[in-house]
């Protein structure tokens, strides 16, 4: 008999960590390794960012900070959420945390209690579900489709909802599959959860300034005042600004939740890095020109990756909207037969395992994102890196024997 809590060893290790790891055991081992399976882009931290964080060690802001956050990164939060999502909070129903990651759990800790239910469209973050499960409460996956480019469908949602439905957590753009709602696709969803009003709302907005084309975000929040008063927005420094190791995150909220995720913060991690959060308020009060030409670059490395695996035998891609990744369908590649085993692709762990083990290209599975025969490309890497893993998978695809 284990001394370990029930509830977390049903938590499974991160795929998405797993696979990084084992490209970096074969690349160890001396093979030529295109590592595609990490989110978190390939740039650096702008340098007025990183000034910002030596300034505040030198000035001594080095003790424990306020646990819901620097009153300067509180403040810096309130005015992004004004500025850019159109969202008016007062200082008490905004906090800073040690990464988006931790806003998630303060918000499950403070409301979950055993049973409750947690929609989550599919594919969905591959943490979601595991932190719910940690929790006691009930995962209930909402499939999307390829046809409808993996969003969620009002009548979808209207028929997952139970009296035990406590959440809703959705991410626009979306990790896995970069697809991202429109306003008036927010106004039905929103239509629906209306007649539901013991349902929260956690929108994860994390990749909120990587959006592409015309396309133009909208924060679920702002939708109606009915939705505001149950949504839980949250955000973060780490995707926009090439921050993930400071490991800052914020949300904006209800002031009941808000005060009950600070009490859970007050009792896990007193609050993020002063250092981190004196940076984060350069972040968000400066210039976001360099997020701006960062996301061009962004949308062209999409569009060569979308057109050239769209030309793979058996693979189909759409189009995203925003974030870094892209998430292609295999399912006219299953049934068949490797060329160097002859073992048979029965599912899209099988698919991605032949192509580490035969083109050494490392991408993460679509199971483990509850949604298959998929498999998700993080397309932070270089043109020319994404070009040759391309040209591996097109070359992978055709090899394959029916
Ligand atoms: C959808 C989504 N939400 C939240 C996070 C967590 O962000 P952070 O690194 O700020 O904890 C990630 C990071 O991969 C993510 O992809």
């Amino acid at each position: 008999m284990t001394y370990l809590a029930k509830n977390i060893m049903k938590v499974q290790p991160a795929a998405t960590i797993a696979v990084t790891n084992r490209a970096m055991e074969l690349q160890a081992e001396g093979r030529d390794i295109i590592s595609l399976g990490m989110g978190q882009p390939d740039f650096d931290t702008p340098d007025h960012i990183k000034e910002a964080a030596v300034k505040a060690i030198w000035d001594g802001e080095t003790s424990y900070p306020p646990v819901p956050g620097t009153p300067a990164a509180r403040q810096a939060v309130k005015d992004k959420f004004k500025r850019f999502n159109g969202l008016d909070y007062d200082i008490d129903q905004v906090m800073v945390s040690a990464g988006g990651k931790q806003v998630i759990y303060n918000a499950l800790v403070a409301t979950l209690n055993p049973g409750d239910e947690v929609l989550l469209p599919a594919p969905y973050w591959v943490s979601y579900p595991d932190m719910v499960t940690a929790l006691g409460g009930v995962n209930k996956a909402i499939p999307t489709t390829l046809e409808n480019n993996f969003k969620m469908m009002p009548e979808d949602l209207e028929a997952a909802i139970s009296d035990k439905t406590k959440w809703l957590i959705f991410n626009v753009p979306s990790n896995p599959t970069g697809a991202a709602y429109t306003r008036a696709e927010l106004e039905a969803l929103a239509a629906v959860l209306e007649r539901h009003p013991h349902v929260l709302v956690l929108s994860d907005e994390i990749y909120e300034h990587i959006t592409y084309g015309d396309f133009k975000f909208t924060s679920m929040a702002s939708i109606s005042p009915a939705m505001y008063e149950r949504t839980l927005t949250m955000s973060g420094v780490g995707k926009a600004y090439a921050m993930t190791g400071w490991r800052i995150g914020y949300a904006g909220g209800p002031k009941e939740l808000i005060k009950t995720m600070i009490k859970v913060q007050s009792q896990a991690t007193s609050g993020a890095c002063s250092i981190a959060q004196a940076a984060t308020v350069a972040a968000l009060n400066g210039p976001l020109d360099i997020v701006e030409e960062r996301v061009r670059e962004f949308e062209a490395r999409r569009d060569m990756v979308v057109s050239m695996l769209n030309q793979a035998k058996g693979l189909s891609c759409p189009t995203p909207e925003g974030a870094f990744y892209v998430y292609p369908n295999c399912a006219d590649l299953i049934g068949k037969k490797r060329p160097d085993t002859g073992a048979v692709i029965a599912n899209d762990e099988d698919f991605v395992t032949y192509l580490l083990e035969g083109e050494g290209v490392a991408v993460v599975h679509g199971a483990a994102f509850g949604l298959s025969p998929n498999f998700r490309i993080s397309y932070a890497a270089s043109r020319q890196q994404l070009e040759d893993a391309c040209q591996r998978i097109q070359r992978a695809c055709a090899a394959l024997i029916d």
